[in-house]
Parts: structure tokens; C-alpha cells; sequence
């Protein structure tokens, strides 16, 4: 097994009616700004309890952070927060609510300019704003890690940073709230959490077999649920399970001491940067090309992941592949397309500006063993069209 710390600052509050903690968990007498997105926590009543928990605190309220939030719209909070001495923030939504008050968190006192979080990924270790979440949407475990995602709206690119500093000092996470999500929503928690597992698991033979069963755990979850969870979500046994899920794929835990991969994020990212297509619907577009294109590297894992996952039976090379498939059939399952000409009409030059950015950047080697180099990148994409 690979050293690792696990460092995990997050005070996970999980369950119905957690959210009366809310004014024990906040900083006696904070200022707060209240951030928030398009408006689904009006309709929902979410903004009622959180207002209410919150008695005697003054709030600056901070809304229309957009799905896969904007740099430009955060940097409208970054200066409320230093015009108005906020001393906490709460962050009241999905992920892009989280990740939004992550980076706002970290630019208010960032030295230089902020955009460089972004460009240069630099790492915040200290002087972010504390903050706390109150989650929404069971998807991207950004309620217990410190990493986000921004889109820089002017140039198009979708770009990832994080921290130590950037944990959530709470996150309240109360499964009756999934009541409220649209099916298409639930659809993309499920396989987001799905794929974290995979970008996690499906790399090759290790010795960290606590990590493989952990890992193994939170997908016949999420194939067990998943599908159940997106009929049923009032269902309490289903919504905790499928929560539970969406946090354990992506708090650090199952990374700790394995290699992981990554590279469906990284090119997954680019197809919502260019065609605004929903995070998780990236993912199931971009994951199986990419387990086909590198099945060398990955054949072995896949193979394990068939028989334990799947109960495949036959040679390696045959679980391995079929492996695959059966993830297709998942997906589907699952209510996504799996192919981006499912998605767009204007496909054709894809995989050749998703090269270009990556060479820019520098990303000539992705993936566990940094084999996905842009050869390989164009080939996944192309085979996604
Ligand atoms: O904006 P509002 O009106 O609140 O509506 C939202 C939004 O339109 C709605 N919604 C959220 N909770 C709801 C609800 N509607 C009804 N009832 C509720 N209870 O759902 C829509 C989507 O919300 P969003 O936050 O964008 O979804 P999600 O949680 O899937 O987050 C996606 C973002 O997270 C990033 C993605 O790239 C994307 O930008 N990720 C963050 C990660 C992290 N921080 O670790 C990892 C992930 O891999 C991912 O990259
Ligand atoms: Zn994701």
C-alpha cells in the first residue's frame, strides 16, 4: 500500500431534521453571507429553515451562483464579502453552490489576482473565509472535500483547484431533501458518484484491498439504489443510502494509499465547457471510450470489477470486456446518453480542440500510470462521438 494522510476536517451532520443545528454549528455572532443559486430553495422551503436556524445572525443573502458556477459571478460575491466584513459563509445547494463558495472562500484574500487559482491551480492552504454547507443535491461529495471546479466564463475553460484550507467546517446533509430534485438531477448524482468511485477503483492491481472493498461497497450501492432512488425519493431508506454514497465516493477516504486516474474528469470537464452538457452526462459519455482505449492498463482491474461487481464469468480478457459493457447498460439504466452526438450536432472538431487546450496546459500524460497521452485523448473522444 501507498503512504498517505488522511486529513478530513468536515463535521458531517447527516439525517432528517439535522437542520435545527444549524444555529449551534455557525460562529456565535458571525456576519454571514448566504449564498445560494437559481432559486430551487425557495420552492422547496430550504430557505425558510435556513433563515429561521439562523435568528440573531445578520445575513447577506448572495444568490444566482449558476450550475457550473462562473468565475466572473463569484468575483461579485469575492467583493461583497470584503465590502460587508462577512465572517462566515454558508453555501446552500448542490455542488456548484459548494464549489462556488470554495473559490470565493479562498479569493477574498488571495494576494494577486484571483483569476490564478483557476489558471495556475494554486493550492489554498491558508487565510480562506470559513464556511459551511447546507447540501442539496447528493452528487459530487464537495460537502466533504476541499476541492471545486470553476468555469471561466470569458475563455470558456472548466477548471479545477482546491486546498486544505477549503474543507467545509460543516456540512448538513439531510436526505429528505432529494424530494424536491427533477429526475434528471438524481440521474446525474448517481452516476457522478458512480464514476468518482471508478476514477478511483478501475486503475490496475494494488495491495490496498480495504480500499478495493470500500470502493466495491459504494458501487453495488449505488446499482442497488440508484435506479429504485430516481423512482422513489421520498423513500428514506433509499435517499440516506444514495447520500451516504455520494459523500464516501469523493470525502478521500477510498483514495487514500491507491493510485487513482482522473482522465474522464479532466477531458469530461472540456464537453461542459464547450456544449454545456451536465457534469455527470460527461462522465457517461467519456468513461467507457476511455475504459476501451486503455483496457492494456486497466484489463486487469476491470476484470476484478466484472466478476465482484457484475459476477461475470470467463476469461480475463472476456469479464474485462463485457465489464464494460454491462457499465454502458448501467448508465442507461440510469437515464444517460452515452454518446456526445446524443448530445450535439456540431461534434466534429472535438477531440482536436480538447488536445490543443491540454497541450497548452501542458497535460501531455494523464491517467494512473500518465499514459493517456493526447494520442490517446483524441482516440477516446473520437470514440465517444
Ligand atoms: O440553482 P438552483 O435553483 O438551486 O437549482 C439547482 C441546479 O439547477 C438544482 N437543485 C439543487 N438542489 C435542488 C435542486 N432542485 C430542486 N431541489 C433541490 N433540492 O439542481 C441543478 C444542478 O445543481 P448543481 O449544483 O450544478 O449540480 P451538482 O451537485 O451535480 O454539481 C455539479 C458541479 O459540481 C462539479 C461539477 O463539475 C459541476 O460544476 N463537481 C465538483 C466536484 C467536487 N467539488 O469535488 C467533483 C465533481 O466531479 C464535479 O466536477
Ligand atoms: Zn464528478
Amino acid at each position: 500500500m501507498l503512504n498517505f494522510e488522511l486529513y478530513n476536517p468536515t463535521n458531517l451532520v447527516f439525517g432528517k431534521g439535522q437542520m435545527e443545528k444549524l444555529a449551534d454549528l455557525v460562529p456565535k455572532g458571525a456576519k454571514i453571507l448566504l449564498a445560494y443559486g437559481g432559486g430551487s430553495i425557495f420552492k422547496n422551503g430550504i430557505h425558510e429553515q435556513v433563515i429561521n436556524n439562523l435568528k440573531g445572525h445578520e445575513i447577506v443573502e448572495f444568490s444566482g451562483i449558476e450550475p457550473n458556477p462562473h468565475f466572473e459571478t463569484l468575483m461579485k460575491a469575492v467583493a461583497i464579502v470584503k465590502e460587508q466584513k462577512i465572517d462566515f459563509i454558508l453555501a446552500v445547494g448542490g455542488g456548484s453552490v459548494i464549489d462556488g463558495v470554495k473559490f470565493i472562500s479562498g479569493a477574498v484574500n488571495y494576494q494577486g489576482d484571483p483569476i490564478e487559482i483557476l489558471q495556475k491551480r494554486i493550492l489554498i492552504k491558508e487565510n480562506a473565509v470559513p464556511f459551511g454547507t447546507v447540501l442539496t443535491l447528493p452528487a459530487t461529495g464537495s460537502e466533504m472535500n476541499s476541492g471545486a471546479v470553476v468555469t471561466i466564463e470569458s475563455t470558456k475553460e472548466k477548471l479545477a483547484f482546491g486546498g486544505s484550507a477549503l474543507f467545509p467546517k460543516f456540512s448538513i446533509t439531510d436526505p429528505t431533501v432529494i424530494q424536491s430534485l427533477p429526475k434528471r438531477q438524481l440521474q446525474n448524482g448517481v452516476v457522478d458518484a458512480y464514476t468518482h468511485v471508478m476514477e478511483q477503483y478501475l486503475t490496475y492491481p494494488h495491495e490496498g484491498h480495504l480500499q478495493d472493498r470500500i470502493a466495491e461497497g459504494i458501487l453495488h450501492t449505488l446499482i442497488e439504489v440508484g435506479p429504485k432512488v430516481v423512482e422513489d425519493p421520498a423513500n428514506y431508506e433509499l435517499a440516506s443510502n444514495f447520500m451516504w454514497s455520494c459523500t464516501m465516493a469523493l470525502n478521500g477516504l477510498i483514495q487514500k494509499g491507491v493510485p487513482s486516474d482522473w482522465a474522464t474528469h479532466m477531458i469530461g470537464h472540456e464537453l461542459t465547457a464547450m456544449y454545456g452538457i451536465d457534469h455527470a452526462r460527461t462522465l457517461a459519455i467519456i468513461g467507457p471510450s476511455l475504459y476501451k482505449v486503455m483496457f492494456e492498463t486497466k484489463k486487469a482491474k476491470l476484470a476484478q470489477y466484472g466478476k465482484r461487481i457484475f459476477n461475470l464469468e470467463g476469461t480475463e480478457e472476456e469479464v474485462a470486456n463485457e465489464a464494460i459493457n454491462k457499465t454502458v447498460e448501467f448508465f442507461h439504466t440510469m437515464g444517460m446518453d452515452t454518446k456526445l452526438s446524443d448530445y450535439t450536432k456540431e461534434y466534429n472538431n472535438t477531440a482536436e480542440f480538447i488536445v490543443k487546450r491540454f497541450e497548452e496546459r501542458g497535460w501531455k500524460g494523464l491517467g494512473e500510470k500518465q499514459n493517456v497521452t493526447l494520442e490517446k485523448v483524441k482516440e477516446i473522444v473520437e470514440m465517444s462521438y
